[in-house]
């Protein structure tokens, strides 16, 4: 385990990304063909940056909305910060009045180690993205969601099946095999 993450660390320092968890978003985009040219993308969870980065470095069209507790170092005109909790039901106001082509979270709840607080956490993430994904996201949009596996997960996976054509859970070869880590790929939402 400790050699993958050095080896995806080292790579991410080498190739100049913030972080090694851009490996993952490259694998799910060569395998599900999330992005293209002039689209618009919410990214949460965006610090530090290297999902973003990608996706900048990879198309000249496209604008990004980032949003995080923290804020990243990224210096681009198509690329807006803005600082908050996703958890925060202004926030979510705030985004409401945008329509976006792909929405990406890659947030984590901060862990307690104590599991029911932990899945509880995990829930209300997923329940909130998922209300964005339903106001924010255009019809036949994409979505990338992270998520950690839970008691209540597949109740919470059948919601987002309903909105969306296509939604498989994925777990890529750079994320560590052990941990409960695993992402909801979603294309073609309904309406
Ligand atoms: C694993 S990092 C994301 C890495 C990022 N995709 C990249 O490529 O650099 C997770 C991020 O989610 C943010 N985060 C966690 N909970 C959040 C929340 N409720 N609202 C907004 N951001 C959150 C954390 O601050 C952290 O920066």
């Amino acid at each position: 385990m400790k050699r993958k993450k050095d080896y995806y660390y080292k790579k991410a320092k080498k190739e100049g990304y913030k972080s090694r968890a851009v490996y993952k978003l490259i694998e799910i985009d060569k395998k599900y063909k999330i992005f293209q040219e002039n689209i618009y993308v919410l990214d949460i969870g965006t610090s530090p940056g290297s999902w973003s980065q990608y996706i900048l470095n990879k198309y000249k069209n496209v604008k990004i909305v980032g949003i995080d507790l923290i804020p990243p170092s990224i210096n681009d005109n198509r690329y807006i910060f803005i600082k908050g909790d996703i958890n925060d039901k202004n926030i979510r106001e705030t985004l409401s009045s945008y329509k976006f082509d792909v929405i990406l979270s890659d947030a984590c709840p901060k862990l307690t180690g104590i599991r029911d607080i932990d899945d509880m956490r995990m829930y209300e993430l997923l329940i909130n993205v998922l209300e964005l994904l339903t106001i924010c996201l255009k019809k036949d949009g994409s979505a990338i969601v992270k998520a950690l596996q839970f008691k209540e997960f597949y109740n919470v996976y059948k919601k987002y099946k309903k909105i969306f054509r296509f939604c498989k859970i994925y777990k890529p070869k750079a994320s560590v095999k052990r941990s409960r880590e695993i992402y909801i790929i979603c294309k073609r939402k309904r309406i």
